[in-house]
């Protein structure tokens, strides 16, 4: 076995924003191979070391590991224009990107009109609004299974004929909205350039790519995005993204097998937070809920949105957990709740009379029934050892352990680079 590739997936495991970024950041240097396999840029990574700051939205978060090949998969959408500002970045903080970073041919491209698009539906929806990123994401897939989309691979040839006829596509449905209050003459300069700019980097079968790489017994890190109830399939459908989030998007999003699949990450905070609308039973609308956003400085990395938060969810987690088949734990944030001297955890839902511990098919309308756990009440962001943890924050590791039946084998206590503690119980980690 030692020498047989493998792929083991990071995915976050509720409603994103867990800390994904950090953790494939940190994991890297165990891989040889970081692909993102599914979103595009409603994704906000953000990577923190050495007092610098990074966040990333369709490039992988293996780019700051010098000798790793980053992988941009079929499974993604890709925004030429935002791609471009957001490489254009990291190579003046020294990171160049054209040798290390490869994308599907098979990937979506958004258009202007598809954020265009993306407004005019969420107008339209009026009260219901998803409260989507206003990236196009939701047009773009829309176009991906109407087998209308246009492709990465799409640039290399013929370009400009295929973009004018979808756009042209998109101004008429545009028109039939009544939506006709855009200008999108100054975007689609930058965009154009974008497509040009993406034409300097390896578009490619990666799908082939990827496999030979697992042939000659190279391990690759799926980084997911977004979170497993923000999945098209899994999550509070309507109020999902558009994408697979969960494990089986890696497959369909890198075209690797299912075998293939080895460990599975499922990256949580140790309390919940939601961005945009839809049902979210723990959000707390008193003093506790902003206390949790203040010191956990809870806004959007995309859009700069109050992000809705709430004490952990278990019916949540374990609904994710089933779904991923996650093998390991990772809790992050953890010394956001150090300051409380009593901490929730929801264990199951309640309407009327009705009361489930396993996620409902609509979760609107459901009230969170808790647990009450003591608070450590002493500042563990500083903390490296596991051994150095207070007594209360190890039994709500316990606890949460216990209740979900999986190890929680990483624990991030601050958002640094450095502040990841690998459990003694993770030992084997070390070597993946
Ligand atoms: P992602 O989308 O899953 O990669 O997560 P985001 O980057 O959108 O949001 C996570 C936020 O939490 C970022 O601002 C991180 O810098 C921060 N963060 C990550 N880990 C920790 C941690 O252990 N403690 C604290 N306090 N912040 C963290
Ligand atoms: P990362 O990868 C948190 C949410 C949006 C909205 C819904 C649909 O950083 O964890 P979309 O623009 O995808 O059509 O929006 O999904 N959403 C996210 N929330 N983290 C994300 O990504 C998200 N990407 C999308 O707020 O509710
Ligand atoms: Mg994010």
């Amino acid at each position: 076995m030692a020498n047989k590739g493998k792929v083991d997936a990071l995915l976050g495991i509720v409603f994103g924003d867990e800390g994904k970024g950090k953790i494939v950041d940190w994991l890297a240097p165990r891989y040889d191979v970081v692909a993102r396999f599914a979103g595009g840029p409603n994704a906000g990574h953000t990577i923190i070391f050495g007092g610098r700051k990074f966040v990333l939205r369709s490039i992988p978060s293996g780019v700051f590991d010098e000798g790793k090949l980053n992988v941009i998969g079929n499974g993604c959408v890709i925004a030429p224009d935002l791609f471009m500002a957001e490489a254009r970045e990291l190579e003046a903080a020294g990171y160049t990107l054209a040798e290390r970073l490869v994308i599907s041919r098979r990937a979506h491209l958004i258009l202007p009109t598809h954020r265009v698009l993306d407004r005019a539906y969420e107008a339209a929806k009026g009260k219901d609004a998803v409260g989507t990123t206003g990236k196009g994401i939701g047009p773009a897939y829309s176009d991906k299974a109407a087998r209308t989309g246009l492709r990465v691979g799409d640039i290399e040839e013929d370009f400009e004929a295929k973009y004018r006829q979808l756009k042209a596509r998109h101004e008429q449905i545009l028109a039939d909205l009544g939506f006709t209050s855009y200008d999108i003459a100054q975007e689609e300069a930058l965009w154009l350039e974008g497509v040009d700019y993406m034409r300097r980097f390896r578009l490619a079968d990666t799908e082939a790519e990827v496999n030979r790489l697992l042939s000659e017994g190279k391990h690759v890190l799926a980084e997911g995005a977004q979170g497993s109830l923000l999945d098209i399939d899994h999550g509070t459908y309507p109020f999902v993204s558009s994408s697979s989030t969960t494990a089986g998007g890696v497959c369909t999003g890198l075209g690797v097998a299912p075998g293939k699949i080895d460990r599975v990450w499922g990256v949580f905070k140790a309390y919940s937070t939601r961005v945009g609308a839809g049902p979210f039973p723990v959000e707390l609308f008193d003093a506790t809920g902003d206390t949790l956003r203040d010191i956990g400085h809870e806004y959007g990395a995309v859009t700069g949105r109050n992000r809705r938060c709430g004490w952990l969810d278990l019916v949540a987690l374990k609904y994710a957990i089933m779904v991923n088949g996650v093998t390991d734990l990772v809790m992050m944030k953890s010394d956001v709740l150090d300051t409380f001297p009593v901490i929730k955890v929801c264990t199951a839902y309640r309407k009327g009379d009705a009361v489930t511990s396993t996620l409902p098919y609509d979760l609107t309308g459901w009230e969170a029934v808790y647990e009450e756990l003591p608070g450590w009440q002493t500042p563990t962001d500083g903390l490296r050892r596991e051994e150095d943890f207070p007594k209360a924050f190890r039994n709500y590791i316990a606890y949460v352990e216990r209740a979900v039946g999986v190890p929680i084998s990483i624990v991030s206590v601050s958002p640094d680079r450095d502040a990841t503690i690998v459990r003694r119980a993770a030992a084997a980690m070390a070597n993946p």
